[in-house]
């Protein structure tokens, strides 16, 4: 009996204590209930947090590529008002140009003198009077804005007066002539140049004036190259230049069938014909008589050619280059065989404004005389040596 009681009381005390461990877990099973919806709540709002902050990166991002947008389009503006404002002050400069003209005349006459000493040595050494080639463009100065975006300016190449002609159009029969680069730089328009009236039209942009003489290209059945006296406003003579079929010699300037040029040997004429239609061809003529003494094929292409002058003996084909504003050298022909293109291939004109309608090279001052869109513009050219090479 006594040992059935304890047995019950251990049962009961074994019970007991297995109530108190079921209490005890159930406790802690809430208590862990508890803190995993705690985190569920920790982790939702993170989430929610996260998706906030990524649509404000979102939104902030898309803000960033709209500032990026205006602040590029802003700098463009600025460029281009940049741009304009150089060429304001380029053209103010030409305004105000009076002191580097007369700087350009000054050393002008300073090269006169020691080119009429060097004349005098020049008849003995005729084949080495001329062995001249650019080596670069020094500078670029921009006179002066009259005229049509198409035209040609020179001075007279023989150095004979310091007239300054200009050819305003492609298809005129009146040339305006200022006394000096001095009263061109003045003159409000062509208020200070005085008419020269030519018996008949002039074709293109391709002419020169040399020794007092015009010669200029006239087109009416047949290419005629005519000289016409400055001083006493006559034709002296023309002759129509020898050959048919002509198509106009450079690829951009679609008005010039035939370009002349003048150089330290005299008169050049640069021109092309349908049978040889893809390059550009060289004839040298006399100045006098207007005969042509000798012809020559380049290897010079006129696709993209703008323009082309005569050094030495040397024709210079300037090309526009994909580049915009800049046009180049890149292809030359020397009679005498001495200047290859890869040696002049590196010669580059400083930023312009549109494409050349001409180059007239003057040899007397080397420089270039260049119709730019309207701008009258020289080019100071840095000579070296052809045999130095
Ligand atoms: C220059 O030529 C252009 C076109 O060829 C013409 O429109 C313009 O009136 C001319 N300028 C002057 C001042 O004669
Ligand atoms: C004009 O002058 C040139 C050169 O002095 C001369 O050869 C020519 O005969 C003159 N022409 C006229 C019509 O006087």
């Amino acid at each position: 009996m006594r040992g059935l009681l304890i047995l019950l009381s251990l049962a009961c005390l074994a019970n007991a204590q297995h109530q108190a461990l079921i209490d005890y877990l159930e406790r802690r099973l809430l208590a862990i209930e508890d803190r995993i919806s705690l985190w569920h709540e920790q982790i939702t709002r993170y989430a929610s947090e996260l998706r906030e902050l990524k649509q404000q990166m979102v939104s902030q991002l898309e803000n960033l590529d709209k500032e990026k947008e205006t602040l590029r389009t802003s700098l463009d503006s600025m460029g281009s008002r940049v741009d304009r404002v150089e060429r304001e002050l380029d053209y103010l400069e030409t305004q105000n140009g009076a002191q580097p003209c007369v700087d350009v005349d000054d050393k002008l006459i300073e090269q006169q003198v020691t080119l009429v000493q060097e004349k005098q040595k020049a008849k003995y050494f005729k084949l080495t009077d001329c062995s001249d080639m650019i080596s670069s463009i020094k500078a670029m100065k921009i006179l002066k804005r009259v005229g049509g975006p198409k035209g040609m300016w020179t001075k007279d190449t023989s150095g004979a007066s310091k007239k300054i002609y200009i050819f305003n159009g492609t298809a005129e029969d009146t040339i305006n002539e200022f006394a000096s680069v001095q009263d061109l730089t003045r003159s409000q328009g062509f208020s200070l140049s005085s008419d020269l009236k030519l018996p008949s039209p002039w074709s293109g942009t391709g002419h020169v004036v040399h020794n007092n003489q015009v010669y200029y290209v006239s087109r009416a059945e047949e290419i005629t190259v005519v000289k016409f006296d400055t001083r006493n406003n006559s034709v002296t003579d023309s002759a129509v230049f020898p050959l048919q079929d002509h198509v106009p010699v450079y690829g951009l300037t679609s008005e010039t069938l035939m370009d002349l040029a003048v150089d330290e040997e005299g008169l050049w004429a640069i021109y092309a014909t349908r049978q040889n239609e893809k390059h550009i061809s060289l004839a040298k003529m006399d100045a006098n008589s207007l005969d042509v003494e000798q012809m020559w094929d380049t290897n010079c292409p006129r696709e993209n050619a703008e323009a082309a002058f005569v050094i030495c003996g040397t024709l210079y084909v300037v090309y526009n280059t994909k580049q915009p504003g800049r046009s180049r050298v890149q292809c030359v022909f020397d009679v005498n065989d001495m200047v290859t293109t890869e040696e002049a291939a590196l010669i580059y004109f400083p930023k312009r404004y549109g494409s050349h309608s001409s180059l007239k090279y003057n040899p007397q001052e080397q420089l270039l005389y260049a119709w730019d869109d309207g701008y009258q513009i020289l080019y100071k050219l840095v000579m070296k040596k052809k045999l130095e090479i």
